[in-house]
């Protein structure tokens, strides 16, 4: 496993090898993400919407960000992590952008960080390059600029605004940016910066030209049956599926078959122990199952699976699933 840097993305830029990045907010997606072998994982501002129900992604804060960036940080090993510089945060002066810039990355784990505007932000960016964080650009529909735009639009659309975007993309690899993200732009617009820069473009909403793409996870993985924009390609229902799963869970326990004795524990039998002591046993003693397989040795799925194998030791269950720390 090579860890995705900002030197692998420029090398893949420069070989036409196309980039992918997702938005992820907490460890098992990170680590589902990245084991599926996704390239970059972005800690987006968006997690305003699709993780704490706002109506954009403007009452995000900075200690939120860092919080969810530390644990994408946790699931994810090969990934490049990018974490969002959320609204408010490098807008009044190029010291706090740099502040907030540290602490995505010295709190949140993350490898570099993503601001959206253009050439106006040429200073901010420089100054966080300075300080020796990578900065991912962001220019086209900026949703922390929903209100100037008025509304979620796309952009760039005429010679003139298409030339600015251009003036822009030019103006952020100067300042320092390793990427640029392009959001909701004609996609003749994105090819023309595309060539006209060396760093790599990422785009969402901005067609095919671009040297990487990223969505937002929950949007490829249909989390939302009531969000299909034109430029989401749904990959997955999970909407359905976990809908379908939730549905039988309750249909089962309504019923009494759930939990059965698979997923019970029992009382000790003589020599044996149960696992911790914080798990109560069940009030009522539950029979022994019929194809009693010898302890430890896989067999039938019975209580011996589940608790101690062997006489005198004590093996401590697995609560909840939890992705493994980073190493
Ligand atoms: O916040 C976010 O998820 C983003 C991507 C959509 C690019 O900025």
């Amino acid at each position: 496993m090579k860890k995705v840097t900002i030197h692998t993305l420029r090398k893949m830029k420069q070989a036409g090898e196309r980039i992918t990045m997702l938005t992820a907010y907490d460890a098992t997606y990170a680590k589902l993400l990245d084991g599926a072998g996704c390239d970059a994982l972005l800690v987006g501002d968006s997690l305003g919407m699709v993780v704490q129900g706002q109506k954009s992604t403007l009452p995000v804060t900075l200690d939120q960000m860092v919080y969810h960036s530390a644990m994408v940080a946790r699931g994810a090993q090969r990934a490049h992590l990018v974490g969002d510089m959320p609204f408010g945060t490098y807008h009044a002066s190029a010291d706090e952008a740099v502040k907030a810039a540290v602490r995505l990355v010295a709190e949140g784990g993350m490898e570099a960080v993503k601001l959206e505007g253009g050439a106006e932000f040429s200073e901010v960016i420089s100054r966080i390059v300075r300080a020796g964080i990578p900065v991912m650009g962001h220019i086209g529909l900026t949703p922390q600029s929903v209100h100037k735009m008025g509304g979620y639009v796309v952009q760039g659309r005429s010679e003139e605004k298409a030339a600015r975007l251009i003036a822009d993309a030019r103006a952020l690899e100067a300042a320092g940016c390793y990427a640029l993200v392009l959001e909701a732009i004609p996609a003749n617009v994105a090819i023309e910066i595309t060539r006209s820069i060396s760093i790599p473009t990422i785009g969402i909403g901005a067609g095919a030209g671009c040297d990487g793409q990223v969505l937002v996870s929950y949007d490829l993985l249909g989390m939302n049956p009531d969000f299909a924009p034109k430029f989401v390609k749904r990959y997955a229902n999970l909407a359905e599926v976990i809908g379908e799963a939730v549905t039988r869970y309750c249909d089962e326990v309504r019923a009494g078959e759930f939990p059965s004795l698979e997923h019970s524990f029992s009382m000790e039998r003589s020599g044996e122990k149960q696992g911790p002591p914080s798990v109560p046993a069940p009030v009522v003693p539950l029979p022994l199952p019929t194809s009693a397989a010898a302890p430890g040795t896989g067999g039938s799925a019975s209580r011996d699976s589940h608790e101690a194998g062997t006489g005198s030791e004590e093996r401590p269950l697995k609560l909840y699933s939890s992705t493994e720390p980073r190493r």
